[in-house]
């Protein structure tokens, strides 16, 4: 009796808490930008000297080496960059200014590691064709999903559509053959909310429309999972805590459904009507950022943020998703082990010391080495796997074309591992020349990395094929 106090779902309430958090994301916008003096000078707690850019990075904007940057970013939930989280995700004004910088319109980029396509929307919306690979089946659906435009009518038919199951929902509507299997999904999930889950994707399918508008539906669903499941919202790891730091209420995947379709439709419907219709964008399924299968020197720039050794198990943050999705049922081991960056190997592997030949680098894999020997393989690995990837964008890169890397420090075993610094050593031994390297400060991060391992800064790296 109690249960069934929280259905039907009140879309007047869902639609009021909505429009009210859209007026206030509008005013702050608004509010906090200033679109003539975005540059400015200024002098952190300790003392150094770092420049400020509010939004719109100005396209010829001065660097010099070690420059530091402070960029404060409007644009993250933007269009169609808002549709889902994704962890160590670019702010969109960062590639649109680089890619603006170091490219022309109807220009090739490639994004090796491209993540949730925040190159590639940015690419498009430039007026370039892209390429965005990416290991994960999850990050390509997302991707694909966040570059098609859709039709505004009937979106809006659709949406009417769904609101209307929602409201009508009722557990019975739910047969045993429209829940799927996977590891622990009694645990990650309450029964009601299984079921609200299965009722969402049973009506998502059996909509009368086509694919790119169920899979516009598809992705407001998964960005919803994590938040009704048992598992902590803020922890890249999607682990279950002994404590849980939230409620979940049965209707509330419902609820959440109703709201991230109303908050994302204005944002497909924007990006919709932005989108240039002569642009291609390609998320090709057969490739791994080691194994780039296009022609030498195909494209005019590349740009990318790598995974990091020891940092985001991706395959693991996603699970759920992918769960629901269908891009997995049972082990994640054979993704896990494809990763750049993977913590799945073997003692076989790690038994023995193994060294990159780069004097900084081998320094600190020998210390981790002594501390704990798997640790000290993770990081010789990843080292091997961006040294294959550096190789690959060479060799389809046109000659004086740039490869932009986006990359972080980070802690392992308590040594600092300086990702960037390796990462340029590895470059020029490639054939790259540095061109520039500059800092941006993080300020916002969506999710708790474990304190230990925080990363703070990144480095932004302009390399040149020559
Ligand atoms: C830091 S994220 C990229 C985020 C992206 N810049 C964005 O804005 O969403 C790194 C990505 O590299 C992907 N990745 C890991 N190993 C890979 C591989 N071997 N080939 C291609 N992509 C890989 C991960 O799945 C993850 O999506």
């Amino acid at each position: 009796m109690q249960i069934l106090n929280y259905y039907p779902i009140c879309l007047d309430e869902i639609e009021a808490k909505v429009a009210k958090k859209m007026k206030r994301n509008s005013t702050q916008k608004c509010e906090d930008v200033e679109p003539l003096d975005n540059v400015k000078e200024i002098t952190n707690r300790f003392g150094e000297k770092i420049i400020r850019v509010d939004g719109e990075i100005p396209v010829d904007l001065p660097i010099n080496n070690e420059d530091r940057f402070l960029f404060i970013s409007y644009d993250q939930s933007s269009l169609t960059h808002g549709l889902h989280k994704y962890p160590a995700k670019f702010f969109p004004e960062l590639p649109r200014w680089l890619i603006k910088r170091y490219s022309k319109e109807k220009d090739l980029v490639i994004d090796p590691f491209t993540g949730s396509a925040t190159t590639n929307v940015e690419a498009l919306l430039a007026r370039r064709h892209s390429v965005g690979i990416d290991i994960s089946p999850f990050s390509r659906f997302l991707a694909k999903v966040k570059v098609t435009p859709i039709d505004e009518e009937e979106l809006e038919r659709c949406k009417k559509r769904i609101l209307r199951l929602l409201v009508n929902y009722r557990p019975d509507k739910v047969a045993v053959e429209d829940i799927p299997t996977f590891p622990y999904r009694d645990n990650w999930f309450n029964k009601e909310i299984i079921l609200e889950l299965a009722y969402i994707k049973k009506c998502i399918e059996n909509l009368d429309t086509n694919d790119d508008v169920k899979d516009f539906f598809k992705i407001c669903f998964s960005s919803i999972i994590r938040s009704v499941s048992n598992a902590d919202d803020n922890c890249t790891r999607t682990v279950i805590r002994k404590r849980l730091n939230k409620v979940v209420n049965p209707s509330d995947a419902l609820r959440r459904f109703a709201e991230a379709i109303l908050t994302n439709i204005p944002k497909m419907m924007e990006f919709s009507n932005l989108c240039p219709k002569d642009i291609t964008t390609i998320f090709p399924g057969d490739m791994d950022a080691r194994n780039i299968k296009y022609e030498n020197e195909t494209f005019d720039l590349a740009l990318t943020s790598p995974p990091y050794a020891n940092a985001v198990d991706y395959p693991r943050m996603h699970q759920l998703e992918a769960y629901w999705l269908g891009f997995a049922n049972g082990s994640l081991l054979p993704l896990k082990k494809k990763q750049v960056g993977t913590e799945s190997v073997t003692v076989k592997e790690y038994k023995d010391l193994h060294l990159i030949g780069i004097e900084e680098a081998d320094k600190v894999i020998t210390r981790i080495y002594n501390k704990d020997p798997r640790r000290a393989y993770i990081a010789y690995k990843y080292l091997l796997d961006m040294q294959m990837n550096l190789k690959e964008v060479y060799r389809v890169l046109k000659s004086n074309g740039r490869y932009i890397i986006v990359v972080g420090n980070n802690k392992i075993r308590g040594e600092i591992f300086e990702n960037w610094k390796y990462i340029i050593a590895m470059a020029e031994k490639t054939g790259f020349v540095l061109e520039n390297y500059f800092a941006s400060e993080i300020i916002k991060h969506f999710i708790k990395v474990p304190r230990e391992e925080r990363i703070d800064t990144d480095w932004i790296l302009v390399l040149i094929k020559k």
